[in-house]
């Protein structure tokens, strides 16, 4: 590490309408250093980043990049300077090619026609892929790529500029192992090149596994750098939090009841087969399985998202045909999608409008929306699920990543419906909120719902699980009880290797 920063911001001020999100932040970089930028939602740290790339404009403050003073108007103007960021929200464009997307904005030409080198910039973007160890068809529109590829590609297209500053908010959430095993070695090898990396995570194993300093910001504010060596996860969490948060899961408590929610070879030609499993009252069922396992389609498939080619589904011992969300719903079962972007969230809308959407049944009998009610309920939710915004009426686009998923779980928690199925449900979500949401399902299952938990996080699954249920390949390789459950025995299953 060279000891001249090579970023530094200073007292930096922000605020959105009256409401001050950034109260004097001291942030420094180095060459060659992997930096975390950690905190709760909506402490700041994505603000903070599009201050530095010209996004946002400080209303205070200053930034120094090699030793002087810079003001960014825009990303692009902070790229030509070499200092590249890979957002939490992607910027894909589907119906263009891998490779165009990877060269928008400085398309490669020739000539005085400005005429697009097509076949170099196909060559140029397969080799970057190549260089991340990802087989990608250049050409390939990039609309039918996994959320996964999509984000390699944006992470090929940092590296491919001549970048100096690389800026990574939240690049695994969406990463299966393996790709986030290649993302580290790229990092690595960007390390040694002298590239100084800011990397934004929620997953703790992470920035311990791969980063130098971490520096905590709490409510805008910086609380402290540390060296990665000399701290531990205690010390950090309690940073984010201001207190001790305790053990990261709540105790299971509920009483496990009778059967309730039964699937029966439920197929999907060509995605998944033959998937045959219970659900019991109170209970918390978990579902592992690596990335494109088919889980999520079975879920779908389930909520009547997509169509099913055989297999049955029954609830409270009644058989239900379900070729529709809505009927899923009627029928009592809710489903949090593991993309609040597309399927969970209306980004327009206000935090009051998304909560009460699905529930307008319940605010408006006989037609009127109950708007006391709604409102009164509104808040309790804000308040339950701590969701950081500055009143019911913020549009839920202008929320961070992680209050927007709280958002998306208080839609639901209305409905009460008997069976809640969460796919993906702490994704981008802080520390202190998972506890709450683990506690939220606890609750849940104390008062006799059912739950399915999709997720990727092993320890989630262990962690809150009363089974586990394993998928690979689309079958059902493993089903674990909680006393029997461990990480072996879970990867083993979900990578094909036994049946238990
Ligand atoms: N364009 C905007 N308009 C209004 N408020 C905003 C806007 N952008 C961010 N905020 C607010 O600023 C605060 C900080 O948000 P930011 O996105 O920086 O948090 P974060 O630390 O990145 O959180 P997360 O971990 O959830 O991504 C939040 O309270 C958010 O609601
Ligand atoms: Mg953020």
């Amino acid at each position: 590490m060279k000891n001249t920063p090579i970023v530094e911001m200073k007292n930096i001020h922000k605020s959105f309408f009256h409401v001050e999100v950034l109260k004097g932040v001291d942030f420094s970089l180095y060459p060659g250093e992997i930096h975390a930028l950690m905190g709760e939602n909506g402490a700041g740290k994505s603000t903070l980043m599009k201050i530095l790339t010209g996004i946002h404009k400080s209303d205070e403050g200053e930034i120094d990049y090699k030793g002087e003073k810079v003001t960014y108007t825009s990303p692009k103007d902070a790229e030509k300077d070499g200092i590249a960021v890979i957002h939490q929200e992607l910027n894909i464009i589907p119906y263009l090619s891998v490779a165009e997307n990877m060269f928008l904005g400085k398309e490669l030409k020739h000539g005085p026609f400005g005429l697009l080198k097509n076949k170099e910039m196909n060559k140029k973007s397969q080799e970057y892929l190549n260089r991340l160890g990802i087989t990608i068809d250049s050409i390939k529109p990039a609309g039918e790529l996994s959320v996964g590829q999509q984000q390699m590609i944006e992470i090929a297209r940092a590296i491919a500029a001549d970048t100096e500053v690389l800026i990574m908010d939240e690049p695994t959430a969406a990463l299966t192992d393996r790709e986030i095993d290649t993302l580290f070695k790229v990092m690595n090898q960007l390390r040694k090149d002298g590239v100084a990396i800011i990397y934004i995570s929620h997953r703790m194993e992470e920035i311990f596994k791969i980063c130098d300093r971490i520096t905590v910001l709490r409510d805008g504010q910086s609380i402290g750098t540390k060296e990665t060596l000399t701290t531990d996860f205690e010390e950090i969490v309690k940073m984010m939090v201001g207190r001790e948060l305790g053990e990261r899961f709540p105790k299971r408590t509920s009483t496990i009841g009778e059967n309730r929610f039964v699937v029966d070879n439920l197929s999907h030609e060509g995605i998944f087969e033959n998937i045959t499993f219970n659900v019991r009252k109170g209970e918390i069922l978990g579902v592992a399985g690596l990335m494109g396992a088919g889980r999520t389609e079975i879920m779908e498939t389930i909520f009547g998202a997509r169509k099913k080619s055989g297999g049955r589904i029954s609830l409270d011992g009644k058989e239900l045909t379900i070729r529709k969300p809505h009927h899923a719903i009627k029928a009592g079962i809710g489903f949090i999608t593991e993309d609040r972007k597309d399927e969970g969230l209306i980004l327009g809308l206000s935090v009051r409008e998304n909560l009460v959407i699905p529930n307008l049944k319940t605010f408006s009998k006989t037609g009127i929306v109950k708007e006391k009610k709604e409102k009164q309920w509104t808040e309790e939710m804000i308040l339950k699920l701590r969701i950081k915004t500055s009143g019911p009426e913020q549009e839920v686009k202008s929320l961070s990543g992680g209050n927007q998923q709280k958002v998306v779980f208080g839609k639901w928690l209305g409905i009460e419906p008997k069976l809640l199925i969460l796919d993906e449900p702490t994704r981008g979500v802080d520390v202190g909120a998972k506890k709450e949401i683990y506690s939220i399902m606890n609750e849940l299952t104390e008062r006799g719902f059912s739950i399915i938990m999709v997720s990727s996080e092993l320890p989630e699954i262990l962690g809150m699980s009363d089974r586990v249920m394993v998928i690979h390949e689309g079958k059902v390789t493993a089903i674990i009880d909680r006393e029997d459950a461990n990480q072996e025995k879970i990867m083993e299953a979900a990578t094909g290797g036994v049946r238990t």
